[in-house]
């Protein structure tokens, strides 16, 4: 059996789950929520390290978001940053059916634009996943940082870039901008990180401040 089907063989069914796929072919967008796993790992990180304020950047349809909302405390908020309206409607429809709705603010606008307001009003996260566009990890890093509560965890998704970041004479904008992301991360002075080659690549790191 191969080892991923056999992982994934392992889940139960988590009834969320099929809710979102069903209104992610309905209305004919492409699967791109974490796996499973991945969102285990991040309501695990978030509860284990008593988060109060997290923030995510891409949305979607809300899969990981549930999963970050999963792990706060009862006062926490997860603020989550999409660019499309369609997809943070969905996020929010799937919000209120997993019953999170009430600790999630979708902030709809260029991840950027957001990134810099949140900047100017000195808002600070304890818990960062970074989902969105890949040619922009490098600059998401950087507001992070800015970001970052002492002691503040980062998650990134799709360090690995299908493999390309391992592919020195693909200089395609993503996979260079994924290397620059993974050596800035783990060259990082005030970033303690790690990168597991789980499913399309997984980056975690604490903030020392
Ligand atoms: C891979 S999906 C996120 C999946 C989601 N984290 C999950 O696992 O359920 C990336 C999302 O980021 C959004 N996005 C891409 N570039 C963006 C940007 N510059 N600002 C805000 N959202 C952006 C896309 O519209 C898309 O919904």
């Amino acid at each position: 059996m191969e080892l991923l089907h056999y992982v994934n063989s392992l889940l139960p069914t988590d009834p969320i789950v099929l809710q979102i796929e069903e209104s992610i072919q309905r209305a004919g967008l492409p699967s791109m929520s974490v796996p499973q796993m991945i969102g285990r790992l991040l309501t695990t990180l978030v509860r284990l390290k008593g988060c109060e304020s997290a923030l995510e950047i891409g949305t979607f349809v809300g899969y990981s978001g549930i999963c970050i909302a999963r792990g706060l405390s009862h006062t926490g908020r997860l603020t989550t940053l999409e660019e499309r309206e369609l997809h943070a409607n969905l996020a929010r429809r799937h919000f209120n059916l997993a019953g999170v709705a009430d600790k999630i603010d979708v902030v709809i606008g260029h991840a950027a634009d957001s990134l810099k307001r949140m900047c100017e009003e000195e808002r600070q996260f304890d818990f960062f996943f970074i989902d969105a566009d890949k040619t922009s990890y490098p600059e998401y890093l950087i507001w992070a940082t800015r970001l970052a509560k002492k002691g503040a965890i980062l998650v990134a998704d799709n360090v690995l870039a299908k493999g390309r970041a391992a592919d020195f004479d693909n200089h395609n904008p993503t996979p260079v901008a994924i290397r620059r992301f993974n050596e800035c991360l783990l060259h990082h002075e005030q970033w303690q990180a790690t990168l597991l080659p789980a499913y399309d690549g997984i980056a975690i790191a604490e903030f020392s401040g």
